[in-house]
């Protein structure tokens, strides 16, 4: 059994672990990355596609985003398509700011050859199984190839996502669980076809929403809404090219050109935030604290501003043995989370119908995205929660 010790224990390798320890990397601390899946696996799981312009920032300031600078895509806009008409919200024009699509595993690639270019320890197939958080020198116990290992540290970063074990290491009693549940799903495809615009583009149909997305000029990415407990085998391609086409249908004749798929997935949908998102020396950051609804395009950019706020903290602590910033991780992130937990749960009951709505609601839909489009102050308000509020302290990203 190896016995290892570090500054700060990581688990999980996705956004949320991998922008933390290479950011401590930058500031001189040291830390120990487990992820259970292969280097593989988390390098090709297909998931968020936007990133917002603080997001872009802290990677490209940090030193991962060469690639993303060459190949994601600037967006200065999306548009929200309803009744059989597209409207624009500018972003440049309304707060002059973008948002860059660029795939998640794409930002998690750039990460793993960071840290593996230092040479800092990242260990794949590497699962935790138990967390000691002891008030001075908490403890993972993790299996590694089927061997024990364990890892004192000065702290752990719970960063294992919405189904790990760094929650439940938080005694029964001390954690406030907010939660909602949706009565929709989003069906996902990747297609090998050139997206049919340059901009995402919102449709709400009364048949249920449509999301244009892509992942490159050759790659289009497209979701539907569909029922929570829909079976993937029922939707063939033919099946799924003709409800987008419905849905996103214009009285000026859209065309949709379909192309292979290559992959299909089912997502449900949840709101979920966890309080206090910190107990004694584990941290929660990212999926582990909160899950949002995938409209307003906002799980990887929270989880990276979590990572944001604890690496600020672990640099007041260990460069002016100040505890401070440590103590109001909860409340920095949290001012933040409730922020995009609005505005995702705004976003996805504008644009999604729900079970048993009659002719009354599918007018007020109408309604809402009318006045949203056609009113400047409703589209500021949309275009700055979209590309991502403000910071609330300035510098060191
Ligand atoms: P995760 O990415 O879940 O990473 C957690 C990691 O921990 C995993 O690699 C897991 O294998 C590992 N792990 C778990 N348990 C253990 C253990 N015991 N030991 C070791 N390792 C462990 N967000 C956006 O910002 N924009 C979007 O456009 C967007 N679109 C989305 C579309 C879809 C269809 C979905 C599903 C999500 C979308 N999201 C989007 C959300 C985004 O993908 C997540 O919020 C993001 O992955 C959170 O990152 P994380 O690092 O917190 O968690
Ligand atoms: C995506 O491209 O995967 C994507 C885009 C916008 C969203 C959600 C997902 O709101």
């Amino acid at each position: 059994m190896a016995k290892l010790r570090t500054q700060v224990g990581i688990i999980g390798a996705g956004p949320a672990g991998l922008t933390l320890a290479h950011l401590l990397h930058l500031q001189g601390i040291e830390s120990i990355v487990l992820e259970r899946h292969t280097r593989e696996y988390v390098e090709t799981r297909v998931r968020a596609g936007v990133l917002e312009q603080g997001t872009v920032d802290i990677l490209c300031e940090s030193g991962v985003g060469d690639r993303l600078k060459r190949e994601g895509l600037q967006h200065q806009g999306v548009e929200l398509r309803f009744d059989g008409q597209g409207r624009r919200i500018d972003f440049q024009d309304l707060v002059g700011k973008s948002i860059t699509v660029y795939a998640q595993q794409e930002v998690v690639k750039d990460l793993i050859a960071a840290r593996l270019g230092y040479r800092a320890p990242i260990y794949f197939e590497a699962e935790a199984l138990r967390l000691e958080n002891d008030a001075n020198a908490p403890r993972i116990h993790y299996q590694h190839h089927g061997e024990n290992h364990e890892i004192t540290c000065d702290f752990i970063a719970g960063c294992d996502g919405f189904h790990g074990i760094c929650r439940s290491a938080v005694p029964e009693g001390q954690l406030q669980i907010h939660e909602r549940h949706y009565p929709f799903a989003w069906l996902g495809i990747l297609a090998r076809v050139p997206p049919a615009a340059h901009e995402l583009i919102y449709n709400y149909h009364e048949r249920g929403f449509a999301l244009l997305s892509m992942r490159s000029p050759e790659v289009s990415r497209l979701y539907l809404q569909c029922a929570p407990e829909e079976n993937i085998e029922n939707w063939s391609d033919d099946r799924i090219w003709q409800e987008l086409r419905t849905r996103m249908a214009t009285r000026e004749g859209f065309a949709l050109t379909d192309g292979p798929i290559f992959q299909k997935g089912i997502t449900p949908m949840r709101s979920f935030v966890v309080s206090p998102m910190q107990f004694g020396r584990l941290f929660l950051l990212g999926d582990a604290a909160h899950i949002v609804p995938p409209t307003g395009a906002k799980g990887l950019n929270l989880a990276v501003a979590d990572v944001r706020v604890l690496m600020r903290g672990m640099v007041e602590f260990y460069k002016n043995r100040n505890q401070e910033a440590l103590r109001q991780f909860t409340d920095r992130c949290l001012r933040r989370v409730w922020k995009c937990q609005r505005f995702s749960g705004w976003m996805t009951s504008m644009l999604h119908r729900f079970p048993n709505e009659d002719s009354f609601s599918h007018h007020i839909h109408l309604a809402e995205l009318d006045y949203v489009t056609s009113s400047r102050a409703a589209s500021i308000a949309l275009a700055e929660n979209y590309v991502g509020l403000p910071f609330d302290t300035p510098g060191l990203f």
